[in-house]
């Protein structure tokens, strides 16, 4: 019998140059920009893990179907290709694509949420619980407590903590719950998926109470993929399966496809319901084009189309989430400190832990960051307190629970070699810097508003990233 190896489901046909840059210029290029990563040009980086949104490698079959994309303003055949393909993966009737997923998020807002309303679900991603708030609503988190913590195993920390759902639809009274959203899978804690259970019990909920569930699609394949391999009664079941079970419990989705619909740029309000359906046209009209376009080209819709049927695709998925396994276990055999268990489509860094010297308030996550790239050239993201921002009411830097940095893998586009390249850039750092650095960063000129990507940070001893008053 021959032995289970790794199999990796596709190969490349085109390819794109990467360059590393000397020590000394990306030490100068990373200063110039103020120690923000996202202020560097592409070109600048060599590997890029900044997000898995938009970053895929689009396939030869989808590269084929976007020549033959229909153009037209209204009704073009490839808007009906793709209605028709959510139709197949997801089961919902009607679909509106718009470019991208907060787009989903404002349209439907913008009709179902009343002022003081409120959006209780589990682990809302930023641009969501902004829109919730930009629509006079309020985002509640009800995900579970183990998913809170960075440590300890639990097969699925994005499940939504029933009791508190309930308690908290009763407390501000059904008529105010504008609707639950599920998030499949949880961003914040690096793909964190939901259980199947729990998404049946969450329908369940809504029934006794009258209300909609809208299910946060971004990564929808992933989670089916855990539920296959986690959760008791679904290993023999195919991801289509999986998938039309999680949405059947749902009432609509909104879809950034950058992620698991596996294009560059797209996204949809899919939905079951008649009058909700109409009611969604307008804002659409308003805001993002007509409903049959929504800010997609007809080659975009066709490639959407396309990524659906190949990211169900079980030795894909298994692949996928395998790498970003073995990715984090390089790590966690350095003695990297991660948020545990690895979820679907990232790896993040405990920066207090890693930094075991740095003070809180001098970003050591942002300042992970800023050494990743000088060491190696690696692009990682703050997940930490420069995002968080501060405090509306008493203007304090607001002290998160963690602070973060996310190694995001794109889908289909780094091989293994590269992931073990960035492997032995983090080591590195660890071992080098990871006891010994004292101070952080602080601004030189903090942003207003959403202050991560515009801001400026100077190191708080010495520019060289040098270790502090160490001897
Ligand atoms: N929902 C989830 C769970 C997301 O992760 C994102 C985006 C969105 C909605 C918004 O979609 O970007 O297409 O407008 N996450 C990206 C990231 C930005 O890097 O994690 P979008």
């Amino acid at each position: 019998m021959s032995r289970a190896r790794q199999i990796i489901p596709y190969k490349a046909k085109v390819v794109e140059p990467i360059a590393l840059l000397p020590y000394e210029e990306r030490v100068r290029r990373i200063e110039a920009c103020g120690n923000n990563l996202f202020r560097l040009a592409s070109h600048d980086v060599y590997i890029d893990l900044v997000t898995d949104s938009g970053t895929g490698a689009l396939s030869a079959a989808q590269l084929g179907r976007m020549m033959i994309g229909d153009e037209a303003y209204a009704g073009s055949r490839s808007f009906f290709e793709m209605e028709r393909q959510i139709r197949e993966t997801m089961g919902y009737r009607y679909t509106i694509p718009v470019h991208q997923g907060r787009a989903a998020e404002r349209v439907l807002d913008f009709v179902l949420i009343k002022k003081h309303m409120i959006v209780p679900g589990n682990s809302h991603f930023d641009t969501t619980k902004a829109h919730i708030e930009f629509a006079g609503g309020r985002a509640i988190d009800c995900t579970i407590d183990a998913g809170r913590s960075s440590t300890g195993y639990h097969p699925f920390k994005g499940d939504v903590d029933l009791a508190k759902l309930e308690s908290v639809i009763r407390e501000y009274g059904p008529r105010h719950v504008a609707y639950i959203l599920m998030t499949v899978t949880c961003n914040s804690g690096g793909g964190q998926p939901v259980s199947m259970e729990n998404i049946r019990e969450v329908r369940r909920i809504a029934d006794q109470y009258g209300l909609l569930v809208i299910l946060d699609a971004a990564r929808f394949a992933e989670n089916a993929w855990f539920i296959k391999h986690r959760e008791p009664g679904y290993a023999t079941k195919t991801i289509q399966e999986i998938v039309a079970e999680m949405c059947s419990y749902t009432d609509a989705a909104i879809m950034s496809a950058k992620k698991d619909a596996l294009v560059p740029m797209g996204g949809f309000i899919a939905v079951r319901d008649d009058l909700l359906y109409e009611r969604l046209k307008a804002p659409t009209i308003l805001f993002e084009g007509f409903y049959t376009y929504g800010g997609m080209s007809g080659a975009d819709m066709e490639a959407l189309a396309q990524g659906l049927r190949e990211v169900t695709e079980e030795p894909y998925l298994t692949y996928r989430i395998g790498q970003v396994k073995r990715f984090g276990e390089l790590l966690s055999a350095a003695g990297v400190p991660l948020v545990e268990p690895l979820g679907g489509h990232a790896v993040f860094i405990d920066a207090r832990r890693f930094f075991a010297h740095v003070p809180e308030d001098e970003f050591p996550a942002q300042l992970l960051c800023v050494e990743l790239y000088k060491e190696g050239g690696v692009r990682a993201v703050e997940v930490g307190s420069v995002l968080i921002g501060r405090d509306p009411d008493t203007g304090e830097n607001i002290r998160p629970n963690l602070d973060l940095c996310r190694i995001t893998i794109p889908r289909r586009v780094y091989t293994m070699e590269h992931l073990e390249y960035v492997a032995d850039v983090v080591r590195t750092v660890f071992e080098e810097k990871g006891q010994r650095m004292r101070h952080g960063l602080r601004f030189e000129v903090e942003a207003p508003g959403i202050r991560h990507f515009a801001s400026t940070f100077r190191y708080v001893r010495g520019s060289d990233g040098g270790t502090g008053d160490l001897p």
